[in-house]
């Protein structure tokens, strides 16, 4: 088994929820009612991989169920999970906010946010059913206690049900259920609704052994009454809630289930603003919940090139050898919005780009990139590797940050503060201290309202050191992973231009992911991350104390900006950003951060015939292109064709435009500005005779 199956095993293997019940063979559909057969999607999905098991006996609580988030991310991520089966087949979602609605009312609202015209009407109908609602205040202990009641009164009733089902009856009775707390709510919530939870929970549970314990009872002197004649010759045979006044007054507790339950706690950011007010957040939540019941996402965690950082730095010798200092000369993290705060103001402004996304998103990510290889693939050993080299890394001094707000920022009406300083561009350069990195800027730059919509990192590489004197003005190598949009992996590298003249060009060597898996639909980062809470599987998410060693990297420069009142650079909207930022660069011997405009999304280009013939190695086939001006950039790419091999057969398709597939400026290198040219051979090799490859 490979590495990368093992991974996927290991993570199978993690599901500890429900393991006593057996694992469904291939599902027919989604819910124990009769499937209409209207389903727009087949099992396939859940059979491929998923690491929840259908049988799962789980409850998804999303705690401010009414919000944003909730609507616009959660319950669609959770119907999208529904349709293609990869949730538990009777799981259960219950909202709880402060709208004073009925469970009917939030299916409606259920509705609006799930609902697409290309949809099944029946499946969406299924997904519906399955929520439920409770109304309530964040500080109300009554209205918590309702919740865990609805909720118990519906799990006892799922379980009944499995109990029941001729589908389950040859199967081992469930022992184990899960409930995910998803807290859409701010942070300073979710402490109390912890506590309200757990504190409630143990009523409820306390009233309900008392009522169990008491109907034992009730049942023996009845059965003992029943025996013996009744007082005026009556017996009192089967007792009901209606003859029997303890049953009657238990009547409204759930009945209980031999269900253990497990809880997880979902968290979102931000999880405070500084060192001392995340530590403070910490150790509140800790006197209610433990670390193994905390799932703090960063949904960049969850993004496919993401998580692919692992594999493709351990798994490939040739990425091994020279992720060091020796080789890689800056890294760059890069995110960048081409909208502003976009309504987000009210949030955005009090915390400002590098509290909102270099703190979380890119450090995480330098922190997969930096890492050094764990013990395994393991949650445990995954985040110990990230902890190390984020205590390798020194606080960030103000000298290495450039911040900017954008034109047009303090008009927005939802940011309030009209004299508002907040951030809306960052670049930051990072250091870390051990004896891989040391010497090598980590570069995180993020930015709204800037050219593009981008995620990606750059590891920049140095020159060939010693290179013969025909390749000496070669260009450096660049390794791209582009998280977003186009997923993409790029070595940019030099290469002879066919001909007899002699050459050397930068061409990119490419991964593009839509024409590699087009078959496949990446999962939203979402998706996967809930479905890894299900599955107790926490490499995806962050520990307590990367959490406190991230803002310690932040917080001393934080309050020095704060302090000193430094007031971002202003920039367009919709440009490169302040400045500013370049000077930074180039104090590290880099051009500028970032890379060119990419024309993978916006360019339109004229469909090219298909090729006559291409061999199922030459992934991509295509025409000359016309020379780039350097100043204005590549010419536009011609539209190419490409032949994907399966094993038996190659089709020639049709796909995007390629990345500009000529000569590329060079970001990299104190001599930047020439381009990677070589000389002419008429130039530099006046007769035809062989070149000289041995530097000699
Ligand atoms: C969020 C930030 O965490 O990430 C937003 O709060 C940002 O400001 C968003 O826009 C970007 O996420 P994505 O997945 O669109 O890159």
């Amino acid at each position: 088994m490979t590495s990368v199956a093992n991974w996927a095993s290991q993570r199978r293997n993690s599901v500890r929820a429900g393991s006593s019940q057996r694992l469904t063979p291939t599902v027919e559909k989604n819910s124990d009612s009769d499937d209409d057969g209207s389903a727009s999607t087949t099992s396939e999905d859940h059979a491929a991989f998923s690491p929840v098991p259908r049988d799962m006996l789980a409850t998804i609580v999303i705690l401010g169920a009414d919000g944003n988030l909730s609507s616009k991310k959660i319950l669609p991520t959770l119907y999208s999970l529904w349709r293609r089966r990869l949730l538990p087949r009777d799981v259960l979602v219950v909202g709880f906010a402060r709208q004073d609605w009925t469970s009917e009312r939030f299916r409606k609202h259920v509705f609006k946010c799930i609902y697409h015209p290309s949809m099944p009407q029946a499946e969406r109908k299924e997904f519906q059913e399955r929520c439920h609602y409770q109304s309530g205040q964040f500080n109300e202990p009554d209205k918590f206690r309702a919740l865990l009641s609805l909720m118990a009164h519906e799990e006892a009733r799922r379980y009944q049900e499995r109990l029941r089902a001729p589908l389950f009856a040859a199967r081992v009775a469930p022992t184990t259920q899960v409930r995910m707390y998803y807290m859409a709510v701010p942070p300073f919530l979710y402490a109390d609704i912890a506590r309200h939870l757990r504190v409630e929970a143990a009523r409820l549970k306390s009233d309900i052994d008392d009522a169990a314990a008491a109907a034992a009872v009730g049942a023996g002197a009845e059965q003992t009454a029943a025996a013996a004649p009744a007082p005026g010759g009556a017996t009192t045979n089967g007792a009901t809630a209606e003859a029997s006044p303890t049953l009657a007054a238990t009547a409204a507790l759930p009945p209980p289930t031999p269900l253990r339950t497990e809880e997880r706690f979902v968290l979102e950011k931000p999880f405070g603003r500084d060192t001392d007010s995340c530590a403070a957040l910490l150790s509140q939540l800790q006197k209610q919940i433990t670390e193994e019941e905390i799932y703090r996402i960063d949904h960049y965690l969850g993004k496919e090139l993401v998580m692919n950082l692992l594999v493709l730095r351990f798994a490939n010798v040739c990425f091994q050898g020279v992720w060091d200092r020796q080789h890689v000369k800056a890294v760059q993290v890069i995110f960048k919005e081409d909208f502003g705060t976009a309504g987000r103001g009210g949030y955005f402004d009090e915390y400002g780009i590098i509290r909102d996304v270099l703190q979380n998103h890119l450090l995480q990510v330098l922190a997969l990139v930096a890492m050094e290889q764990p013990l395994s693939f393991s949650a445990e050993h995954i985040r110990a590797e990230k902890l190390k080299v984020l205590h390798a890394c020194r606080p960030l001094s103000t000298d290495d940050v450039v911040t900017g707000q954008y034109a047009g920022y303090l008009d927005d009406p939802s940011v309030e503060n009209k004299q508002s300083r907040t951030e809306t561009f960052a670049a930051a350069v990072l250091h870390i201290n051990n004896p891989r990195w040391a010497g090598v800027p980590f570069v995180l730059k993020a930015g709204k309202a800037l050219t593009d919509s981008k995620a990606e990192v750059r590891v920049q590489f140095h020159a060939v050191p010693g290179a013969v004197s025909a390749l000496a003005s070669c260009a450096a190598n660049e390794l791209v992973i582009r998280v977003q949009p186009e997923e993409l992996i790029y070595w940019k590298v030099n290469n002879k231009v066919p001909g007899l003249h002699f050459e050397v060009q930068q061409q990119r060597m490419d991964l593009l992911y839509s024409s590699k898996f087009f078959e496949r639909k990446l999962p939203e980062a979402y998706e996967r991350l809930l479905l890894e809470v299900l599955a107790a599987d926490h490499s995806h998410f962050v520990s307590g104390e990367e959490l406190v060693a991230s803002w310690q990297i932040f917080t001393p420069a934080l309050q020095a900006l704060h302090a000193s009142r430094r007031v971002p650079e202003v920039y367009p909207f919709g440009s490169r950003g302040p400045p500013s930022a370049d000077a930074l660069a180039h104090k590290y011997g880099i051009t500028k951060f970032g890379g060119g405009l990419t024309p993978y999304v916006k360019k339109e280009v004229p469909p090219a015939p298909p090729a006559a013939h291409s061999s199922p190695m030459s992934v991509v086939k295509k025409r000359p292109s016309p020379k780039p001006s350097p100043k204005l950039g590549p010419a536009t790419p011609p539209r190419a064709t490409a032949t994907t091999s399966t094993p038996t057969s190659a089709t020639a398709v049709t796909v995007p435009p390629l990345p500009e597939p000529a000569i590329l400026p060079v970001h990299v290198g104190a001599a930047d500005a020439p381009p990677p040219l070589m000389p002419k051979p008429s130039e530099e090799l006046p007769s035809l005779r062989p070149l000289d490859l041995s530097g000699a």
